[in-house]
């Protein structure tokens, strides 16, 4: 089966951010996820493109930088420059999604869009053919170390569908609470992407660990109890 880990570096250790993201590289990670939050759009804080240029030299992986701020386009240019490989955003966070879409496509970046657990997917009926990227978020952003919410599986299903429909090249990436168990059932369902912060990152035995730990639980499928 085909998927790719994305672990995100919101709970990585930010004083050692160029060594966290390199020890996943090595490990295995096929993406950085990179979480923009600006205490506007959601309740916290967190980095900007700065930080984005800072860890671009030390990785070869795309960073897939997930943005949770209001507005939208005044930050497309700067990320882009920053080294960002895909840039996804929320569309009620836009107030032309289209046009914010086309915008990330011009600066050379794949465009993604970003559902919350409560946001419908009708945001993707006239938007397929700008999209490289549809992001499930399986908890409300903000916040690693979050429960994964089940009741978005099955709009991770119809998701999947739509997809293999009308965008066969669009990847669907679900973030938040994805661990041993929950990842495999996402990937069962049909996710391309796994974002993973805290099951890669709080891994006891450090994050390279936890990225082969979430490769080992994937490749064993879901668990027969769950
Ligand atoms: C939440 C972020 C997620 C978060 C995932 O708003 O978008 O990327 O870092 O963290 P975990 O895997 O701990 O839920
Ligand atoms: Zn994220």
């Amino acid at each position: 089966m085909h998927y790719r880990i994305a672990p995100s570096i919101l709970s990585a250790d930010f004083a050692r951010l160029g060594e966290e993201v390199r020890a996943v590289e090595k490990a295995g990670a096929d993406l950085i996820h990179f979480d923009v939050m600006d205490n506007h759009y959601v309740p916290n804080l967190t980095v900007g493109p700065l930080v984005c240029a800072a860890i671009r030299p030390h990785v070869s992986v795309p960073l897939d930088v997930h943005l949770m701020v209001r507005p939208v386009d005044r930050l497309v240019a700067d990320f882009a420059k920053a080294g960002a490989s895909i840039i996804s955003f929320h569309p009620e966070a836009s107030d032309h999604v289209e046009r914010t879409l086309s915008l990330i496509r011009e600066h050379g970046c794949k465009a993604g869009l970003v559902f919350n657990p409560a946001t419908p997917l009708v945001w993707l009926d006239h938007t397929l053919d700008k999209l490289d990227l549809v992001l499930l978020m399986s908890v409300n952003p903000g916040f690693g170390g979050q429960k994964f919410i089940h009741e978005v599986m099955p709009k991770l299903t119809r998701a999947r569908t739509l997809l293999n429909e009308r965008a066969p090249r669009c990847e669907l990436e679900v973030d938040g609470g994805v661990d041993l168990t929950t990842g495999p059932i996402a990937v069962a369902a049909g996710a391309d992407v796994l974002v993973a912060g805290t099951c890669v990152f709080a891994h006891p035995g450090g994050p390279a660990a936890g990225v082969k730990a979430l490769r080992e639980a994937l490749k064993r499928g879901p668990a027969a109890s769950v």
